[in-house]
């Protein structure tokens, strides 16, 4: 089924990113597909946007080990992600989301988060220096090293994250929706090391925030399906 739909899913795919993604747009993985042609910023239809990110997490590494997040559930969070309101939420269904318009929207948590991305759209090198403090060094399957960060690291990563935002800022529900995103990015762009750990590569989330860029191994992925088809 996914290889017979692929290339509708992923009209517009450019292995390069092509565009540069929107200052508004804080979600360093939509700004990435937005980047490489697939995703429109202005408004795109949440059947679209679950299609695409279901697509790329079943070209993850080792996916038959890893529970990916069901399209229903994606589906949920494109149709909130510009308000919850009634309206809001009967306007994405019709219109489709608004990527660029998402700092607007309850996922938005108003600079709790990693900092990489700063309010004004900028990529902020102390964070990406910050993000790596919580790394360790991985072994590679071929037996190289890098660094990377694992599940464990993670969670201390959006503890800290959570913890260093000024009281007044912090909601309590800020911590459990990092969930749904650096745990969600291990899950999609994850590797495994030589003990099949999955991690995170720091150099790889590097090319993701400053290029929009996906990891190689995954365009190659992709642009192998959209070939075969
Ligand atoms: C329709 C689906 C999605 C929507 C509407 C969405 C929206 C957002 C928003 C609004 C933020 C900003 C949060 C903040 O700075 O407070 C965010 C952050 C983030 N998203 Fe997404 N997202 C979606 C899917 C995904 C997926 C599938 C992944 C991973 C593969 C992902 C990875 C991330 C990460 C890692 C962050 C954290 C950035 C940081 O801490 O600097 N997102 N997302």
């Amino acid at each position: 089924m996914l290889i017979f739909t692929i290339d509708i899913v992923l009209r517009g795919f450019s292995p390069e990113p092509a565009k540069t993604p929107s200052p508004h747009n804080p979600c360093p993985f939509l700004r990435s597909l937005a980047a490489h042609g697939v995703l429109n910023e202005q408004a795109d239809p949440i059947d679209h946007v679950a299609d695409v990110v279901v697509t790329l997490g079943a070209h993850a590494d080792a996916v038959a080990k890893v529970q990916q997040t069901p399209n229903f559930v994606i589906r949920l969070i494109a149709l909130i992600g510009n308000g919850f309101g009634p309206l809001s939420v009967s306007n994405t269904y019709r219109e489709g989301l608004n990527i660029d318009r998402l700092r607007l929207g309850p996922l938005y948590k108003h600079g709790v988060s990693s900092r990489i991305i700063d309010e004004k759209g900028n990529i902020v090198g102390e964070e990406l220096k910050h993000m790596e403090t919580f790394a360790s060094e991985k072994t590679t399957k071929d037996g190289c090293k890098e660094l990377g960060l694992d599940i464990k690291e993670l969670a201390k990563f959006m503890d800290d994250n959570f913890a260093r935002a000024p009281v007044a800022t912090r909601k309590s529900i800020y911590r459990p929706m990092m969930e749904g995103e650096w745990p969600s990015l291990l899950k999609v762009f994850g590797k495994e090391d030589a003990n099949g750990r999955r991690y995170l590569s720091t150099s790889e989330v590097r090319t993701l925030f400053l290029q929009s860029r996906l990891p190689k191994r995954i365009i190659d992925r992709l642009e192998g399906s959209i070939a075969a088809h």
